[in-house]
């Protein structure tokens, strides 16, 4: 594996994210809403950056099968919240090909929420399909697979500190 971004490098960036939903969401009370599992790394570096009372909450979503999305969503848990009225924060590893996340947004926009907007950690913009803007994006990256910083393979290397490419031998 061939580090792609270091530990120090995200940490910096995610404060730099933060600073701005600080300044951003000022006086308001927003629900985060991360996408579990790949979320849970980023979500909890990126709250403990906010100076702001929030909510927070989760969606459980299951897209991609080994290195490669199935183009099939499963639904495998739902937010507890009621999101109605309500300043919206999505939170995401990666943003891929945009099927996950234009889902998600469809989905809870239909719940009348005040705003939605996406905080993602990595965002590979060359192949990514949207039918919004990112708000928050932590690190445009090449079309390559990686690992780490709460993001797997088959559920392995989530816990790696840096974000890793996987090199094509790598991945079986
Ligand atoms: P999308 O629906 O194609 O945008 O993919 C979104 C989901 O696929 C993410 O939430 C990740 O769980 C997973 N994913 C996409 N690219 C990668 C990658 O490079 N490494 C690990 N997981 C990925
Ligand atoms: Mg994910």
């Amino acid at each position: 594996m061939k580090l792609l971004i270091s530990e120090s490098e995200i940490k910096k960036r995610v404060k730099v994210l933060a600073n701005k939903i600080n300044e951003d969401y000022k006086g308001k009370i927003p629900i985060f809403i991360g996408i579990l599992n790949g979320c849970y790394v980023f979500m909890a570096d990126l709250l403990r950056e906010i100076e702001l009372d929030v909510e927070v909450d989760f969606v459980k979503i299951r897209s991609y099968e080994g290195d490669s999305s199935t183009g099939t969503i499963k639904f495998r848990k739902d937010i507890s919240a009621d999101i109605n009225g309500r300043d919206i924060i999505i939170v995401e590893d990666i943003i891929d090909s945009g099927f996950t996340i234009n889902f998600l947004v469809n989905r809870l926009r239909n719940s009348g929420p005040k705003s939605v907007a996406v905080a993602t950690a990595l965002f590979k913009n060359e192949v990514a399909k949207l039918d919004f803007d990112v708000d928050y994006v932590g690190f445009e990256i090449p079309p390559e697979f990686v690992v780490g910083y709460g993001l797997d393979y088959n559920e392995k290397y989530r816990h790696l500190k840096d974000v890793m490419v996987m090199e094509p031998e790598d991945i079986k």
